[in-house]
């Protein structure tokens, strides 16, 4: 098959970077984007293609960044905008694109529109945000509840009044109804769209509007002691109203008046994939509404396969699948599938149908890193511990190799880094999983097949998943053995491409392949 029509972000896998975790370039304990601009080589020689950075934007910090103070310009924390612009022009000369978090739902409470609005009842900007009266007996309008745990709704003693967050007090949910906040978040999107950024990932996109009414939540029917609290009420009337899609219908009209390559949007809504799918927006909304369901889903072969072919049967014409392994948010796939299974699991992203997006070192099999409670500094785990729910395990430093604090920063980092780093490291020789995440993207750039090619599922039989990816004269097969035993499963003649351990490439056989326990391999069918 030809790509070479498809769009750079169909055939591309993007690397997501959480800035204070990358690379510290001045001491100070903290990564930055001078810092990142000294990793690009990397990123090129890994074979990456796109970097999503989450915020570098001004910020008091209380979400690490995901509230917003000023949402054009750079924390100095993370640098400059001269840095910002400088990245931008060395990922340029070096052929990667850069994609940026936009965090539309909310801002800080530091956020001069904010700080206006909360100044009288009469101000300009008050309905900026989501103000309401108490109810009778002084209580928060309505039963929802914060992300982060506790009401969604906090007294503002200025006022009287309570204003609306769906994660912390600290980040007021604007109110997308009002025609000036649309206006003002569209001029940010042109303010990067200008200083050249290749587009856009949407933070929390499910929860820009919420019930007009502002109707209670029923109780969550499934709700069971030991789940997250928020999870009491099933929250229909606080997120996902249908007049997200119109929004995301204009940025993306917006991003097309742009001359050039395409600009991408990368929604994150965590929601049932039959509402997921809502999310492309019949080809006008976003081009790659995030697929969370491997981050969910058990190491189980039999699950794998109808996963997959549920994602594929649901996405609607024209829509292009995108799989992910982890991001900052949750548990690593080292950690929730195990070290056995995580070469297996890169294989499985990377063969797949779809945008990849690889978090920045799982491809070293990076696991979760436990802090202890005196160092904690994620919100959501202070604020409702003993849950799990606390993000800083897999927020640590990159290790990038054995010296003093893994090459991460020559100060303190911020978080502890992961006790093995002097042997996982990007410098460390012989880390199998890295070299093969690499073999694994030079394959996808190489075979048409994994890039834009057709899936089709062979079987998934106890522990073996084996898949098809199909292009033009071209037939590949994935067969992945998801157990601890050896394994042997009926093939065609074949050459084999690639397996997990890096030692097979070349191997050529008919009609049985054999497998190591917790082996992969991509074959060439050679009938
Ligand atoms: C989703 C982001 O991924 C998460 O890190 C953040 O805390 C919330 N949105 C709020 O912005």
């Amino acid at each position: 098959m030809n790509t070479t029509g498809s769009p750079w972000w169909q055939k591309a896998a993007i690397y997501q970077i959480y800035p204070r975790s990358f690379q510290d370039s001045n001491g100070d304990g903290v990564g930055d984007l001078a810092g990142v601009i000294t990793r690009l080589d990397y990123l090129v020689w890994l074979g990456i293609d796109a970097i999503w950075l989450s915020p570098f934007y001004p910020s008091p910090m209380a979400d690490f960044g995901y509230d917003v103070s000023d949402y054009c310009g750079v924390d100095p924390i993370f640098g400059t905008l001269a840095d910002f612009d400088r990245l931008v022009t060395e990922a340029r000369a070096r052929g990667l694109k850069v994609i940026v978090d936009f965090v539309p739902n909310h801002t800080s409470e530091a956020h001069p529109w904010f700080v206006e609005s909360r100044g009288s009842r009469d101000n300009p900007k008050r309905d900026w945000f989501i103000w309401r009266d108490p109810r009778p007996d002084g209580g928060p309008p309505n039963n929802w509840l914060s992300e982060f745990g506790g009401a969604a709704w906090t007294k503002d003693e200025i006022t009287g009044q309570y204003y609306y967050h769906a994660y912390l007090p600290q980040q007021p949910d604007l109110n997308w109804r009002n025609p000036a906040v649309r206006a003002a978040m569209r001029d940010v999107l042109t303010f990067w769209l200008e200083r050249g950024v290749d587009g856009f990932r949407l933070d929390t996109i499910h929860h820009l509007f919420e019930d007009e009414g502002l109707r209670d939540n029923p109780p969550n029917p499934d709700f069971k002691d030991g789940m997250a609290p928020t999870l009491r009420f099933d929250r229909v009337h606080q997120f996902d109203q249908p007049e997200v899609h119109g929004i995301l219908q204009d940025w993306r009209h917006l991003l097309e008046s742009y001359p050039g390559h395409e600009r991408v949007l990368v929604s994150e809504a965590y929601l049932p994939l039959e509402k997921v799918m809502g999310y492309y927006g019949g080809g006008k909304g976003a081009h790659l509404p995030f697929n969370f369901q491997l981050i969910g889903a058990p190491w189980d072969a039999a699950f794998l396969a109808s996963l997959i072919t549920r994602y594929e049967s649901l996405l609607p014409p024209g829509g292009w699948p995108n799989w992910v392994l982890g991001n900052h948010d949750r548990s690593r796939v080292a950690s929730r599938f195990g070290p056995d299974a995580a070469p297996l699991a890169t294989m499985l992203l990377l063969t797949l149908r779809g945008t990849p997006t690889l978090y920045y070192g799982d491809e070293l099999g990076l696991a979760d890193v436990p802090v202890p409670p005196e160092m904690v500094q994620d919100p959501w785990e202070k604020l409702v511990p003993g849950f799990g729910l606390g993000r800083d395990p897999v927020r640590t430093p990159m290790p990038w190799d054995a010296s003093a604090s893994a090459g991460f920063t020559t100060g303190t980092p911020w978080l502890p880094l992961n006790a093995d780093f002097a042997t996982r490291n990007v410098a460390a020789e012989k880390n199998n999983l890295l070299l093969l995440t690499r073999d694994l993207l030079a394959l996808r750039k190489h075979e048409t097949a994994l890039q834009t090619g057709a899936y089709g599922l062979i079987e998934s039989r106890s522990d073996i998943l084996t898949y098809e990816r199909l292009a033009v004269d071209r037939r590949l097969q994935v067969v992945l053995n998801m157990s601890a035993a050896a394994q042997h499963t009926p093939v065609p003649a074949y050459e084999l491409l690639l397996s997990t351990r890096r030692d097979r490439a070349g191997e050529m056989a008919e009609r049985l392949l054999r497998l190591r326990p917790h082996e992969g391999v991509v074959l060439a069918i050679r009938e």
